[in-house]
């Protein structure tokens, strides 16, 4: 009898699918997948993908972007629930007035947003590109800055720039513990912090790097230390530990009261194993995107896919 694992890997190739998974997935679903990223390398995967089906192992939003980006390929989410915490503090019409009433100011959007909130958008970021997109904003230009206020402060310390902030943020970065985090590290003093710029200001200050998922494990691997506190979603740590198993990663402490002690986005851990083989079978649930809402939220992503190269 063939496991899971097996039975997906072979409907894949049966209905010419691929899988993408963000690094919050579970483990057993990262090695089922053909591309794990953080959302800027998922984006420009899924705009590639030449297969007729595209299952996106992480949350709605993001599979959201995969079909804007690739609107021909039918791009299937294991439990259409997998929200975003960030995207749901947005809604699109509060949004809409948000943004009219300040008429003058380029909108800037974090990609966990609605395809909704991104046809309202001029120019969408991710954690790895921020920064460097902020910065490429003529200086007399105000900035709305949507919806993740904790990102939004970070790109405004770095980069000088005053911005009006949306007032969102992502319930699991928020989590984070300080005063338990000071006591890991006393713990462990040898230890580098790394955090996900979605992390609160108190958090961020502790850090010796903070970046996308992607850059932090960029990070682990160039930095010559052996020890880290890593400050994200605790399924990060599946690729880390492949990338540097002879280092010591611990997860840093959330105020949560969970089984691991660490921090879980509830809305990535809805996708499981088996939800990732009914959704092939059945090819359901697909994502779709009205049209014209296609259509607008393409161009401020694509700019991005520009700016980022
Ligand atoms: P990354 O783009 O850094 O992977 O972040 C996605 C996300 O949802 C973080 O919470
Ligand atoms: Fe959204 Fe936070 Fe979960 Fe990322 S970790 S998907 S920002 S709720």
């Amino acid at each position: 009898m063939k496991n899971l694992k097996e039975r997906i890997l072979e409907l894949k190739k049966e209905k010419n699918a691929v899988i993408l998974a963000h690094y919050y997935q579970e483990a057993d679903i990262q090695d089922v997948a053909d591309y794990v990223g953080d959302s800027l390398g998922l984006s420009q995967e899924a705009m590639k993908v030449d297969a007729d089906i595209i299952l996106f192992a992480g949350v709605h939003f993001m599979a959201e972007t995969a079909k804007i980006l690739n609107p021909s390929k039918k791009v299937i989410l294991p439990d259409l629930k997998a929200g975003c915490s960030l995207a749901e503090s947005c809604p699109p019409e509060d949004f809409k007035k948000f943004t009219e009433a300040h008429p003058d100011h380029i909108v800037i959007t974090y990609v966990n947003c609605s395809a909704e909130v991104k046809a309202l958008t001029d120019i969408v970021v991710t954690s790895s590109n921020a920064v460097k997109i902020v910065e490429s904003i003529p200086k007399d230009r105000p900035i709305i800055f949507a919806p993740d206020k904790n990102l939004g402060k970070y790109v405004m310390e770095k980069t000088g720039r005053d911005m009006l902030l949306w007032d969102g943020s992502c319930v699991v970065h928020e989590a984070f513990s300080l005063d338990k985090l000071i006591a890991l590290y006393k713990e462990n003093p040898d230890a580098k912090i790394i955090a996900h710029p979605e992390s609160e200001t108190h958090i961020l200050k502790t850090a010796n790097y903070i970046g996308s998922t992607a850059g932090m494990i960029d990070f682990v691997k160039k930095d010559p230390s052996n020890k880290f506190i890593v400050a994200t979603e605790a399924g990060i740590l599946h690729k880390m530990k492949q990338e540097v198993p002879e280092k010591i990663l611990i997860p840093a402490p959330s105020n949560e009261d969970n089984t691991c002690a660490c921090s879980e986005c509830g809305y990535m851990k809805m996708n499981t194993l088996q939800k990732v083989y009914d959704c092939l079978l059945n090819e359901t649930p697909e994502i779709t995107v009205p049209d014209d809402i296609m259509k607008k939220a393409l161009v401020p992503i694509e700019r991005m896919l520009e700016l980022s190269k």
